[in-house]
């Protein structure tokens, strides 16, 4: 497996490949690898005969308060992860080579509709920074498939639509979200949890089943039920930033006669933001 930091010798690599008549599958991260990176890179593997892996801390997507600085870089144990996987080629640039001119002075693509509320809300400028760096990296790399996780359920509906508006022929692949054996969805940022907070995480899920159970139960209450998860998620010691009952497709609030539903929560544990969600179909 190689490692490659310039645009030009990727370009040069997956030149060669494409002659061969290879396809091409992209798996964009953020590096510090867990097993949820890893099932994406298993799942390119199985639909493209060349996988690529990104890892880019893309700053673009980082707010002022956030944690760009502190966010865990550990190419070495990544690499051994993906060599593992099957991973092809890994393509991990400086922030120089992803934005030469700074980012003030960076084209920046916006995706309008699904970008807005929930994470969208809470995180200015971040979706805009996620559909900069993945429209990039689409048009570095043009994949014939690229496989993105729906731990982050808004990203990925973000993407497609980047995709379809913009006519980029890449088929984008979700990919289910992998927990840990006590429901906690798997996240690079779980590792700031304290040994105290790790025992609360849990309760994200929990809560997010619950809410799924007594929907299916014909509760059609939807912000009564976002109120009690608030609650419940307070009561456990979190703080909760959304809870929300939506249309899977258009990420707006539910309405009774919707049949594919997504609950979609964002909640911070002492200074950590956890994201997860869950969907049902009625
Ligand atoms: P990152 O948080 O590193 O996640 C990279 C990919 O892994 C995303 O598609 C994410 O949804 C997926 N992923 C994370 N945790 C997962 C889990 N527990 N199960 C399954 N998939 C999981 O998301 C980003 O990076 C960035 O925003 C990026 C798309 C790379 C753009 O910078």
């Amino acid at each position: 497996m190689r490692t490659v930091h310039s645009l030009k010798e990727l370009r040069t690599i997956l030149r060669g490949y494409r002659q061969q008549g290879k396809t091409i599958g992209l798996v964009p991260t953020m590096g510090n690898l867990h097993e949820g990176h890893i099932s994406l890179v298993r799942k390119a593997a199985e639909a493209s005969d060349i996988v690529v892996t990104s890892i880019f801390v893309n700053p673009m997507q980082f707010g002022a308060n956030e944690d760009l600085d502190t966010y865990p870089r550990t190419l070495v144990e990544d690499q051994e992860k993906l060599a593992a996987a099957g991973n092809t080629l890994v393509f991990a640039p400086g922030v120089e080579e992803i934005y030469p001119q700074g980012l003030a002075n960076q084209t920046k693509v916006v995706v309008p509709e699904v970008s807005e509320g929930h994470c969208g809300a809470s995180r200015p400028g971040h979706f805009e920074g996620v559909a900069t760096v993945v429209t990039m990296l689409f048009n570095m790399v043009q994949p014939d498939i690229a496989v993105f996780g729906e731990k982050d359920f808004q990203q990925l509906a973000v993407i497609r639509k980047l995709a379809r508006d913009l006519m980029i022929p890449v088929e984008v692949i979700g990919a289910p979200t992998v927990r840990e054996d006590d429901g906690l969805a798997k996240s690079s940022r779980n590792g700031y949890l304290s040994e105290q907070e790790r025992g609360i995480a849990p309760v994200v899920f929990r809560t997010l089943r619950h809410t799924a159970d007594q929907l299916a139960q014909g509760r059609t209450d939807y912000s009564i039920l976002e109120q009690e998860a608030r609650d419940a998620l307070s009561e456990a010691g979190l703080r909760p930033d959304y809870f929300n009952i939506v249309n899977s497709l258009t990420l707006k609030p539910a309405s009774k006669d919707d049949r594919e539903l997504t609950l979609l929560v964002a909640a911070f544990l002492g200074t950590t933001r956890l994201i997860d969600n869950l969907s049902i179909t009625r």
